[in-house]
């Protein structure tokens, strides 16, 4: 555990390995760095035995992540945006199939691959403060990293609707109530809480929840894996178009970049 990163920290605590995204400044958002680092850190926590719980947070207490990085956006073509997606698809999806139960400790803002990562984890805790979406339409593109696939099978199809083809995020309180989240508790109490929701879980046997959770993602497995490749040809279509690049530039220069902005 005692690597050092730079966008991420690791740390165990008892039996429960810490993720923490870390780059503040930039909203905890996902680059190349993070994502390197996150794939590290998955590995390295799978193969410790001694590591029976996985909980990914966000540093700070207003964001858990604001997504992808968008100055990489700026770059992609067509064929680098499908590269881009498979590669955040892999991410998340070894989130979903490591061994260990993963909770989601979600504190703040958790928009686009923010969300998609929150949705590949098992367990989805938020503050009082957060506020989730998906608002990859407002740089004319759709969600790349699982969204368009987890987000259906975890709130329903006509929720998932409102949520990304209306750039629509929603607070705390409807997050709970679609399912979206499984507890929202106050924000001084986010860390506390997830705590308890480990040491509950490490109490069963290793084994027994390997199994359960391979079981149950077993049931959307196929599904999610055809539905990945369909949504990596969409997203990477739509860098083909001039929209998206308008789109994209004007998160920068128009101060069309607020969540929650038309
Ligand atoms: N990628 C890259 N940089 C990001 C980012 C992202 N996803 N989200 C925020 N940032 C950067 C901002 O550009 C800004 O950088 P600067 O200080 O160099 O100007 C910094 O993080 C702080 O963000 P700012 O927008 O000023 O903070 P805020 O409190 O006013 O708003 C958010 C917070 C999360 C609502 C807003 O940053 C936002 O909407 N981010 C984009 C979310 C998004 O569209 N995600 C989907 C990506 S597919």
């Amino acid at each position: 555990m005692s690597k050092t990163y730079t966008t991420i920290e690791l740390t165990k605590q008892q039996q429960t390995a810490w993720i923490k995204l870390n780059r503040p400044k930039k909203m905890n958002s996902i680059n190349a760095t993070m994502r390197h680092e996150l794939t590290e850190a998955l590995d390295k926590t799978e193969r410790d035995n001694s590591i029976r719980c996985v909980i990914v947070t966000g540093e700070g207490n207003k964001t858990f992540c604001a997504g992808a990085d968008i100055t990489e956006f700026q770059q992609l073509t067509q064929e680098t945006a499908a590269e881009f997606s498979r590669k955040g698809q892999q991410i998340f999806s070894t989130i979903e199939a490591i061994s260990k139960p993963v909770v989601a400790a979600i504190n703040g803002y958790t928009l686009g691959g923010g969300l998609e990562l929150a949705l590949a984890c098992d367990f989805r805790l938020a503050s009082d403060n957060a506020i989730l979406g998906l608002p990859e339409m407002k740089l004319g593109i759709i969600p790349g990293w699982g969204g368009t696939q987890r987000l259906p099978w975890t709130i329903g199809i006509a929720a998932a609707k409102r949520m990304i083809l209306l750039g629509d995020s929603v607070n705390a309180t409807e997050a709970l109530k679609t399912g979206l989240v499984d507890k929202v508790v106050p924000q001084n109490q986010l860390k506390a809480e997830a705590e308890k929701l480990a040491q509950r879980l490490c109490e069963w046997s290793p084994a027994a929840l390997k199994q359960a959770k391979a079981a149950v993602n077993s049931v959307t497995k196929t599904f999610l894996e055809s539905g990945f490749r369909k949504e990596t040809d969409f997203f990477a279509l739509l860098f083909s178009e001039e929209e998206t690049k308008k789109r994209i530039q004007s998160f920068f220069y128009q101060g069309n970049k607020k969540e929650g902005d038309s």
